[in-house]
């Protein structure tokens, strides 16, 4: 059979990104250009200067992605991009992108949902791993247990009601100080910390999966205040473990739950949140008591890539999906 490459488009937050992939696992090229240390001076992504940030970005992008894998357009199977859910101005910037190419070059074009494309960051690290398996998505925005029956056959089975988690860790880091990106710096601070050293309250709801983040938070906020009103200081290691470890609980909690309802034992982590040390200690451990298969991607494909949507696009093409040049950006795009 011929291979099949794809180019990959990402641009929904604050990462313009683009890849080249080969029969949706072997990376032929990632080129990620990051905004995040510009956006840290405002401790957080400003939508508006991130538009205007991948405008500037994109076709460099684009065009080293296709330099470093060595092919041109021609060459190209299908050009792959996200199309939500994500920043809809920053979306924009590479459905457009990708719309252009598709128009000038005559090759297919395929939408993505971003998170089918955190979930393939694992095909691309385990060239073995197939469907079926649960996946917990856990990136700054989402916070999900799939259950991932084929390649663009997904069913989600229990979501955030509030804060993903990610959200969670990342206000908080920045209410003690740590600045943006939070996720990275909290994962830092807690190295070394006591998990048990402070209490935090772990919401588990009764006959679903679903996860609530935001009591968690808010105890945390009140413990931060009350120390700061007694001048008393909270030790950062432990305070981050501690912190940090009990989201991974949560996390774990209700992942196990959903692998004792549907029988199934292989497990994938997927998002940017999936590099955390304590998330995958937690998940470490728990799965080498229960016998359960675990996978989670390299620490460079947790966070946002071309990649990881080249290869979701990769399935979404075999599987027939193409879409017209009307395709537009959803930002609250689901992914039922
Ligand atoms: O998947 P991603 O790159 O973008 C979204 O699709 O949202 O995830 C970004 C999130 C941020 O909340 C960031 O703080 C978090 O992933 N993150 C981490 C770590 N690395 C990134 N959170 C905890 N520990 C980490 N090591």
């Amino acid at each position: 059979m011929e291979d099949v490459l794809i180019l990959g488009i990402e641009s929904s937050c604050d990462e313009t990104a683009c890849s080249v992939v080969k029969n949706g696992r072997e990376v032929l090229s990632d080129v990620i250009a990051s905004q995040a240390d510009f956006h840290e001076q405002y401790g957080g992504v400003v939508p508006e200067l991130a538009s205007r940030m991948h405008v500037d970005s994109i076709y460099p992008t684009i065009e080293k992605a296709l330099s470093d894998a060595d092919v041109t357009l021609d060459d190209i199977s299908a050009i792959a991009v996200t199309y939500g859910p994500g920043l809809v101005g920053a979306l924009l910037v590479g459905l457009s992108a990708a719309k252009g190419l598709s128009a000038a070059s005559g090759k297919p074009l395929v939408g993505v949902n971003h998170l089918k494309g955190h979930i393939a960051a694992n095909y691309l690290c385990f060239p073995e791993l197939q469907p079926p398996f649960l996946c917990l998505c856990v990136s700054g925005g989402n916070t999900m247990i799939v259950k991932v029956s084929g390649y663009t056959d997904m069913e989600v089975l229990g979501r955030t009601r509030d804060d993903a988690a990610g959200e969670a860790i990342d206000k908080i880091a920045r209410v003690i100080g740590l600045g943006y990106p939070g996720g990275p710096k909290m994962d830092k601070a807690g190295q070394g910390g006591d998990i048990n050293a402070y209490t935090f309250p772990k919401t588990h709801m009764k006959d679903t999966l679903d996860f609530s983040f935001s009591g968690l938070k808010t105890a945390a906020l009140n413990m931060i205040n009350q120390n700061r009103q007694k001048g008393i200081d909270i030790d950062l290691a432990d305070f981050a473990a501690s912190y940090q470890h009990a989201i991974a609980t949560v996390l774990l909690t209700n992942t196990i739950k959903a692998s004792e309802d549907t029988g199934i034992k292989k497990i994938c982590l997927a998002g940017g949140v999936s590099a955390n040390s304590f998330l995958r200690k937690a998940f470490d451990e728990e799965a080498g008591k229960r016998g359960l298969k675990l996978y989670y991607p390299s620490l460079k494909l947790c966070t946002d890539n071309g990649s990881m949507i080249a290869s979701a696009g990769y399935f979404e093409y075999i599987n027939g999906t193409r879409h017209s040049l009307d395709l537009n950006a959803k930002p609250s795009l689901e992914l039922n």
